[in-house]
C-alpha cells in the first residue's frame, strides 16, 4: 500500500515536473519577448523582423535561443557587476534557459488563456508634448544598400530670447533606418558654417562643434527621460540644435524626417554638468591587436555621478572606467568587453554614485588594429591617430555629475577645463606639436595663443611660458 502510494505520488510528481519543464509561448516566452525584445522587434522598427505573434517567434525559435545564449540579443554591452544601471536590458540565465527549452521542445504555443496582452507602444512624444519641435526641413533620402551614413542636420531654434532647456526628446522619422541619434546645442555658429546652404553635413564621432554640448540621444529602445526643470540648461538666443543621425540601409530605398522636441522651464535650482575623461596620446600602429590607452580625471570636489557614455570608434575593443577613491576603495563604473560602435549609448546609474574630492577616475581602453578585427575600416590596417573620421580613433568617457547648486556646477566645470589644459600643455612641448585632442577651429586659435606665449621664440613651451598661459585660463600656478 505504502509502495503503491509512493509510486502514484512519483508518477504525479514526475508528470508535473515534465509539464512544468516544457515552456510555452503564451505562458513563458511571450512575457520575455514583450518586455525585452518588442521595443525593437515590432513592425516598422529597427530590427529585421517582428517577434510579437506566436507565428513570428515560433518559426525563429532556434535562432532566438542562439542569439539569447550568445548574449548578442538583446543588445546590452555593459558587463554585470561593473556599475548598476537603470533600464538594464539583460536576460537572466533562467530566462535564457526557458527560451532554449522552448525551442528544443518544438516551440509549443500553449494555452490561449495564459497569453499576456500585447505591449502598447506610443509613436508620439513619450515624455509629453514639447514646447518647441524642430523637424528636418526636408526628408533625407537613404539608398537601398551601401555603407552606413553619419549626417549632422542643422536645426536653428530661431528664438528672440534666451531659454532654459529642461528636456530633450529625439523622435525618429523612419525607425527602419535610424540606428542612433545624438542631439547637440551649438552656441558658436560652427554648425551653421559647416552646414552651408544644404543645411546638413557629413560628420562621424560627434557634430564637430566646440564645447561639452550633448543634450540628448536616442538608440532603438530608448525610454525618453521626463523633463528635469531643477537641472535646466541655459541656452542663449541664436543657438542652434544639431542632430547627428546614424543611418543604415534597410535593403529598400528609404527616407527620413526626424524631429527633436525641446521643453523649456525656468532657471535651474541645482547643478548638473558634463565632463570627459580623455585617453592619452593615442597612436596605434598598423597590425597591433592589443593597443592600450589610459586617461584620468581627478575630481576637484565631492560630486555625484549619474551617467556615463564611453566612446571609441571601430578599433575599440574593450573599455573599462574605474573610480579610485582617496580612502583606497575601488568603484567600477563600467566594463564593456566587446565594444560595438553600432550599439553605443549612454548609461544611467540606478542610483547616483557619491564620489569624494580627489577621486581619480581612470579610463583604460583596448584597441584592435589588426586584420582580425572585422570592424577595422582600413584594409590593410594603417597607423591610426586621434580624429573625427570613422578611420580615426578616440578614447573618451563622457560623465554626468550632479552638484548642489548651478554656481558650483559652473565652478567645477572650470576646474576640470584647467585640468585638461594642464595635461595638454605639457612643459617643454614643441609649439607646433599641439595636442591632437583639440580639433579645429579651436586648434587654430590655440596655436596662435601658443606662438604668442612663446616669448623667447625658441619654439618650445618653457615652464614660465606654460604658467603664464595656464593663468590666462584661470589656473593657480
Ligand atoms: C535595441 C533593439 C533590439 C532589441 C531590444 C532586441 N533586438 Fe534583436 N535585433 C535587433 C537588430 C537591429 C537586429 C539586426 C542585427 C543587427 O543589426 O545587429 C536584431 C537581430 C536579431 C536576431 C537575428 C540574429 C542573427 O543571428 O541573425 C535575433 C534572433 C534577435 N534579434 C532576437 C532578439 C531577441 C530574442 C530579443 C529579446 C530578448 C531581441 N532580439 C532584442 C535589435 C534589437
Amino acid at each position: 500500500m505504502r509502495i503503491a502510494a509512493t509510486f502514484i505520488a512519483l508518477i504525479v510528481f514526475s508528470a508535473t515536473v515534465r509539464a512544468a519543464e516544457v515552456p510555452t509561448f503564451n505562458k513563458h516566452i511571450a512575457p520575455i519577448l514583450y518586455q525585452h525584445c518588442a521595443g525593437c522587434h515590432r513592425p516598422g522598427e529597427v530590427a529585421p523582423f517582428s517577434l510579437l505573434t506566436y507565428e513570428d517567434a515560433a518559426k525563429r525559435a532556434k535562432l532566438i535561443a542562439g542569439a539569447a545564449e550568445r548574449r548578442f540579443m538583446p543588445p546590452w554591452k555593459p558587463e554585470p557587476g561593473y556599475g548598476k544601471f537603470a533600464n538594464e536590458r539583460r536576460l537572466t540565465d533562467d530566462q535564457i534557459a526557458l527560451i532554449r527549452a522552448w525551442a528544443d521542445n518544438g516551440a509549443p504555443e500553449g494555452d490561449p488563456n495564459d497569453k499576456p496582452p500585447m505591449p502598447a507602444f506610443t509613436d508620439g512624444w513619450q515624455a509629453g508634448k514639447p514646447d518647441q519641435i524642430l523637424t528636418l526641413p526636408s526628408s533625407f533620402a537613404v539608398t537601398a544598400g551601401g555603407h552606413d551614413q553619419f549626417r549632422c542636420f542643422l536645426l536653428p531654434m530661431n528664438l528672440d530670447h534666451d531659454v532654459y532647456v529642461s528636456g530633450t526628446e529625439f523622435r525618429p522619422g523612419n525607425r527602419r533606418i535610424v540606428h542612433h541619434a545624438l542631439v547637440f546645442v551649438d552656441t558658436t555658429g560652427t554648425a551653421r558654417r559647416r552646414a552651408g546652404n544644404d543645411g546638413n553635413y557629413s560628420c562621424f564621432g560627434g557634430a564637430g562643434v566646440p564645447g561639452i554640448n550633448l543634450i540628448g540621444g536616442w538608440v532603438p529602445g530608448t525610454v525618453a527621460q521626463p523633463p528635469a526643470p531643477d537641472y535646466s540648461r541655459f541656452v542663449p538666443k541664436d543657438s542652434d540644435i544639431v542632430v547627428q543621425i546614424h543611418y543604415h540601409a534597410s535593403g529598400k530605398p528609404e527616407s527620413d524626417q526626424s524631429s527633436v522636441g525641446l521643453t523649456f522651464s525656468g532657471p535651474p535650482k541645482k547643478g548638473r554638468t558634463g565632463a570627459m575623461v580623455i585617453g592619452g596620446r593615442l597612436d596605434i600602429p598598423p597590425g597591433d591587436p592589443h593597443y592600450i590607452v589610459k586617461g584620468q580625471l581627478v575630481l576637484p570636489r565631492d560630486v555625484e555621478l549619474t551617467g556615463i557614455s564611453p566612446h571609441a570608434h571601430y578599433l575599440g575593443k574593450e573599455m573599462k572606467v574605474t573610480a579610485y577613491l582617496p580612502d583606497g576603495t575601488t568603484v567600477p563604473l563600467i566594463w564593456i568587453k566587446d565594444w560595438d560602435f553600432n550599439w553605443q549609448g549612454g548609461y544611467q546609474y540606478e542610483k547616483p554614485i557619491a564620489l569624494p574630492k580627489d577621486t581619480r577616475i581612470e579610463l583604460e581602453y583596448v584597441y584592435d588594429n589588426s586584420e582580425n578585427n572585422r570592424r577595422n575600416p582600413s584594409r590593410p590596417p594603417v597607423r591610426v591617430k586621434w580624429g573625427e573620421q570613422s578611420t580615426d580613433e578616440m578614447a573618451l568617457a563622457f560623465l554626468v555629475f550632479l552638484l548642489p547648486t548651478p554656481a558650483e556646477a559652473y565652478a567645477f566645470g572650470r576646474q576640470i577645463t584647467i585640468q585638461y589644459f594642464e595635461a595638454f600643455l605639457y612643459e617643454g612641448m614643441s609649439i607646433d606639436d599641439l595636442p591632437f585632442e583639440i580639433a579645429s577651429p579651436q586648434r587654430e586659435r590655440l596655436l596662435q595663443a601658443l606662438r604668442f606665449f612663446d616669448r623667447n621664440g625658441n619654439g618650445v613651451l618653457d615652464p614660465d611660458e606654460r604658467n603664464a598661459l595656464l593663468k590666462l585660463f584661470g589656473g593657480n600656478n
